[in-house]
């Protein structure tokens, strides 16, 4: 990256309130190092085992955990979509719409704070928020466990957890050891990164570059997960000035979170962007719907002037797209 590139950086992520010195010390390209993740971590409270990830498995696909027996995880979470909905916002079961877009779940057992806002720190104490929550699956926490039992689920909670009792905690730990094998780490770039210069084509490599140079879309969006490279400086969260939709409910974002700091008002999670070609549409409330829309927004500098602009030329949209769309993205 040139000086006067990482110079125009400096300047905008110090409007964030980021002190230059963090950014400065996080030039290091190291932080910023894109490559293939190391292994899922799991805690030592909830370690992995293949039958709790086969229950985990079995309950995320299970319309009974939901009030009307309808409405599993993958109503919201579909593999088929990158474990997102393809919706703009999601739709809950009593058919109403939430306030924001279902995100995918590729690579979920990487992060450490969960939701557009940052509001959840384990995916254990996530899980159980959807299942309650009365637009999402609006299941009474209290019946699900006998209700599990009616339908014959103690033999495989008795392989989980050496037990045949069913708690809600239980039921949480399984759905947060089998999210953490959902991932995305077998594309075309891991395969690129690992040596085979033919696994991406020459569009995607110079997408890579421009990611990397020119755009300066690693600032926000580092690391093995292109996620999260702030998280050395403390924050994780940025306004990228989405626009938002006036029919809507106003999202603050994080602010909703830390309602004093003003610096985080409709601030969001930075997202990882493995499997983004897949994940469809795109922002908090989906309202970029491919990700030459995406392109095109950074390039005029996010909304609100919130960005640099960038002044790339229409081919380069195209490698940039072509990276994101074929390079992190894998076929299957
Ligand atoms: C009605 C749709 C819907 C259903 C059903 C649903 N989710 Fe979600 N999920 C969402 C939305 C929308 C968000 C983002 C909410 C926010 O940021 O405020 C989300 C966020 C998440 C996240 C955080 C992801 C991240 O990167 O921050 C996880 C993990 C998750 N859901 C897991 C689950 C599990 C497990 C179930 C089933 C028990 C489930 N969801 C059911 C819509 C749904
Ligand atoms: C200043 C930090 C920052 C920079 C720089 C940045 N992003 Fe983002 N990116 C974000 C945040 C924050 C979001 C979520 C915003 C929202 O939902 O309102 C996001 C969302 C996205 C999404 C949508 C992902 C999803 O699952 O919905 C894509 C794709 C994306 N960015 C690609 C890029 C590309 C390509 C570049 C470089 C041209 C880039 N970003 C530069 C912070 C950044």
């Amino acid at each position: 990256m040139t000086t006067r590139v990482m110079v125009r950086w400096i300047l905008v992520l110090s409007s964030f309130g980021i002190g230059a010195a963090g950014v400065l010390s996080a030039t290091n390209d190291a932080e910023f190092a894109l490559g293939t993740p190391g292994p899922v971590p799991f805690p030592k409270d909830n370690p992995y085992s293949a039958a709790k990830a086969k229950l985990g498995h079995d309950l995320f696909f299970e319309g009974r955990m939901s009030k009307t027996g309808k409405t599993p995880c993958t109503w919201c979470h579909d593999p088929n979509r990158g474990y997102g909905d393809g919706r703009t916002i999601s739709i809950g079961d009593p058919q109403v719409a939430l306030n924001r877009h279902t995100p995918s779940l590729y690579n979920v057992g990487y992060a450490t704070h969960f939701f557009w806002d940052g509001r959840s720190n384990s995916l254990e104490e996530q899980a159980l928020f959807p299942i309650k929550h009365p637009k999402e699956m609006a299941m009474n926490l209290d019946e699900l466990p006998g209700r599990l039992q009616k339908a014959g689920y103690e033999p495989k909670f008795e392989k989980a957890f050496g037990s045949k009792e069913i708690t809600t905690e239980r039921i949480a730990q399984a759905l947060a050891t089998f999210e953490r094998t959902i991932t995305e780490n077998d594309t075309p770039f891991d395969r690129y990164t690992k040596g085979d210069k033919s696994a991406m084509s020459a569009d995607a490599i110079a997408g890579l570059t421009l990611f990397k140079g020119k755009a300066g879309c690693v600032r926000c969006h580092g690391g093995p997960n292109f996620t999260n490279a702030m998280t050395t400086t403390g924050v994780p969260y940025a306004n990228t000035g989405v626009y938002q939709s006036p029919v809507l409910d106003p999202d603050s974002g994080r602010m909703e979170i830390e309602k004093t700091n003003k610096l985080m008002e409709n601030a969001f999670k930075i997202p990882s962007l493995r499997g983004v070609g897949k994940t469809y549409p795109y922002m908090h409330n989906g309202t970029l719907e491919s990700l030459e829309e995406v392109v095109e927004f950074y390039n005029r500098g996010g909304d609100n002037g919130k960005l640099p602009k960038l002044k790339l030329s229409e081919l380069e949209k195209k490698q940039l797209v072509e990276f994101l769309r074929n390079g992190i993205t894998s076929d299957n």
